[in-house]
């Protein structure tokens, strides 16, 4: 079959997102499954350079999956005509001016989250986008996962009644790194290098907010360095000056109110890694990674508080499982295909750098909210 060649430059491919979830999971699995339809009958087939400062680490990844193009040139590889698409998984400090060289040469640009490190400069990166005429997308990968598409089912179907509440929970504990490895880089967890759970996690709850529920209208933060001292990858002792936990309450439009813990400093006693408990009028969900538990208001038990009793119900044996009635692939591959169609064929693509730039809004709104212990609330913003 005839293919679409479509060349693109992966800068980061050395760490964790940009190997695994990019490179592997995405777009060496779009080339296994051969390519993707376009709308003219060929496939569009992902070609690919590898970018990033250190050659030896580009050639074995390169030679582990059959790649020939890799380069410690980024400049060069943005001077090459045959690629059409610059990615951007660096770590976050390293990410706007390399997509500012990158549409300043006229390569459409998907880009790992956060956009930039504050909303002016993701705003001017969306402006600079727009101005040169290139394709524009960040990551947005938890719209995809499959408890979420589950919990935006229900949602869309009128399950819950009035939605009143939203509490969210995220996080698991990371090592710090003297007694046991860190499982995260230690640029996480200094603020001048970018890190930060608000940088981190704000982003992420933004677009799972306004797409699953409501726009969010004000942000009251509380954050923390619960775990001030640290030891690095190379086993010297740092002081973590960023935030570790994040405790936001969201207003929602319409009255929605979520609150979300984010933390790297907590144990986790859920069933999975992020979970979020949506009450409303008529029903409520817990939804996590993969699962979704429902119970209707018709199936809602009468608890009576009565503390001199051990309890009498099994709580969590009242829910309901919804079930997967489709097929559920990577969510970061189905983001990847939603932009290559993009590219290729024009289809919209609602995440892109505006929306990415609203994002990093709410990180800074949270981040001011905890500085000056108030509310803010959260401005409209256009390009
Ligand atoms: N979508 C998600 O769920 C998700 C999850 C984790 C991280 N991220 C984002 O992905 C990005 C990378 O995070 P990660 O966890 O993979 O980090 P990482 O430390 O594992 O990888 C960072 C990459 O950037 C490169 N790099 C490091 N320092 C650099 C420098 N000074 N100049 C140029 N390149 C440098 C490294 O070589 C590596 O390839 C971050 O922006 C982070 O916010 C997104």
């Amino acid at each position: 079959m005839e293919r679409t060649s479509i060349g693109i430059i992966l800068n980061g491919v050395t760490g964790r997102m940009g190997y695994r979830q990019h490179l592997v999971r995405s777009l060496l699995a779009i080339r296994e499954q051969g390519g993707l339809p376009a709308r003219d009958g060929s496939r569009i087939w992902p070609e690919l350079t590898l970018v990033g400062r250190n050659e030896a680490k580009l050639a074995e990844i390169a030679t582990r999956h059959g790649l020939t193009s890799y380069t410690t040139d980024l400049d060069a590889a943005l001077a090459d005509d045959s690629h059409q698409i610059y990615f951007d998984a660096q770590v976050t400090a390293q990410r706007e001016k390399a997509i500012r060289a990158a549409i300043e040469a006229g390569r459409h640009v998907y880009t790992e989250k956060p956009l930039a490190e504050g909303l002016a400069g993701s705003l001017e990166l969306a402006r600079l986008a727009a101005a040169r005429g290139v394709k524009n997308g960040v990551v947005q990968d938890k719209l995809f996962l499959p408890g979420l598409r589950k919990l935006k089912r229900l949602v869309d179907g009128g399950f819950f009644g009035r939605i009143l509440s939203v509490r969210g929970e995220f996080g698991y504990w990371v090592f710090e790194g003297d007694w046991q490895d860190a499982q995260r880089p230690s640029w996480n967890y200094r603020a001048e290098d970018g890190g930060g759970i608000t940088v981190d996690m704000f982003p992420h709850w933004h677009y799972v907010l306004e797409q699953i529920f409501a726009p969010v209208t004000a942000v009251t933060a509380h954050i923390a360095t619960h775990i001030p001292d640290r030891v690095d990858e190379a086993g010297r002792a740092y002081r973590a000056t960023a935030d570790d936990a994040a405790y936001g309450i969201f207003e929602l439009a319409g009255g929605i109110v979520a609150q979300i813990n984010s933390s790297w400093a907590v144990r986790v006693y859920r069933n999975e890694l992020v979970e979020f408990q949506v009450d409303g009028t008529h029903g409520s969900a817990v939804a996590g990674l993969r699962e979704c538990r429902i119970q209707h208001r018709g199936a809602t038990p009468m608890p009576v508080w009565n503390p001199d009793l051990p309890a009498t119900e099994d709580f969590r044996g009242q829910w309901q499982t919804v079930p997967d009635n489709e097929d559920f692939d990577n969510g970061f591959k189905v983001q990847w295909e939603a932009f290559l169609r993009h590219v290729v064929d024009g289809v919209p693509f609602p995440w892109d750098f505006l929306a990415g730039a609203r994002g990093v809004q709410l990180a800074e709104a949270g981040l001011r909210s905890a500085r000056e212990g108030r509310r803010v609330e959260i401005e409209e913003i256009t390009r």
